[in-house]
């Protein structure tokens, strides 16, 4: 039996995962995101490769996503076949809804998602509605990838830029590493008013290998909350 505490919000996550889920076609190269939104969308696609017969290849933005993946039976392909995908979808932690801009990455997979996203000719986020915010920066922070060499120099250099920075860690107390066995610093931000100079500052600082912006890359954002499912484009 899972120790997790049920997620009040996983009906409006798997509703809006199964309504992005039906925008793949046969044939299409997908890009699976992570969390737990993401997972909806994994579990639906692969129902559908097992009962409807669609083929699909994919490529997974985390370790734990691909083991998903391979469990449902969804065949997974490489950046050498698939330099581009067709569709990318993934879960986000704030969505600016006038923008389409993002947080990512509070899953820790943020660099993994950011390459497939980067290379997909359709972004679609899927989210439940309690990820809209009116700025970004409002409700979480924003997770910056660095490389563990020198990422205390790293993380001061992030306050300097005005942020409260934390290194994220597991519950014993070690550094988180990600897929990449590099560390995440979570950086509390004031509401972004001007999210572009900021990811250009961020990237200015030699050891950060990404950070969890995704500005102008999402297509469409597919949300469910009590007011039903929103679509925004
Ligand atoms: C992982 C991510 C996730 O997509 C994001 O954290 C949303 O997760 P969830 O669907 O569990 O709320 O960016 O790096």
């Amino acid at each position: 039996m899972s120790s997790l505490p049920p997620d009040p919000a996983a009906a409006f996550k798997q509703q809006a995962a199964i309504q992005a889920a039906a925008l793949v076609q046969d044939g299409m190269a997908v890009g699976l995101g992570t969390g737990s939104t993401a997972r909806f969308v994994v579990a639906e696609l692969g129902r559908r490769v097992r009962e409807e017969g669609l083929r699909i290849n994919a490529i997974p933005t985390s370790i734990a996503t691909r083991t998903q993946a391979q469990e449902e039976g969804i065949p997974l392909t490489t950046f050498a076949e698939h330099p581009e995908l067709d569709i990318a979808i993934d879960g986000a932690d704030e969505i600016e809804p006038t923008t389409l801009n993002l947080i990512k990455g509070l899953g820790g997979a943020l660099l993994w998602e950011k390459i497939v996203a980067s290379i997909a000719r359709q972004f679609v986020i899927v989210a439940d509605a309690s990820k809209y915010v009116d700025h970004l920066g409002m409700h979480c922070p924003l997770p910056v990838e660095v490389i563990p060499f020198g990422w205390e120099s790293a993380a001061h250099r992030l306050d300097a830029l005005g942020a409260q920075t934390t290194p994220r860690r597991l519950r014993d107390g070690s550094l988180f590493l990600t897929d990449e066995k590099n560390l995440i610093i979570d950086c509390l931000f004031p509401p972004m008013t001007n999210p572009d100079a900021l990811a250009a500052d961020i990237l200015n600082i030699v050891g950060v290998v990404e950070h969890g912006l995704f500005l102008h890359m999402a297509t469409q954002t597919i949300t469910a909350g009590p007011d039903g499912v929103k679509v925004l484009t």
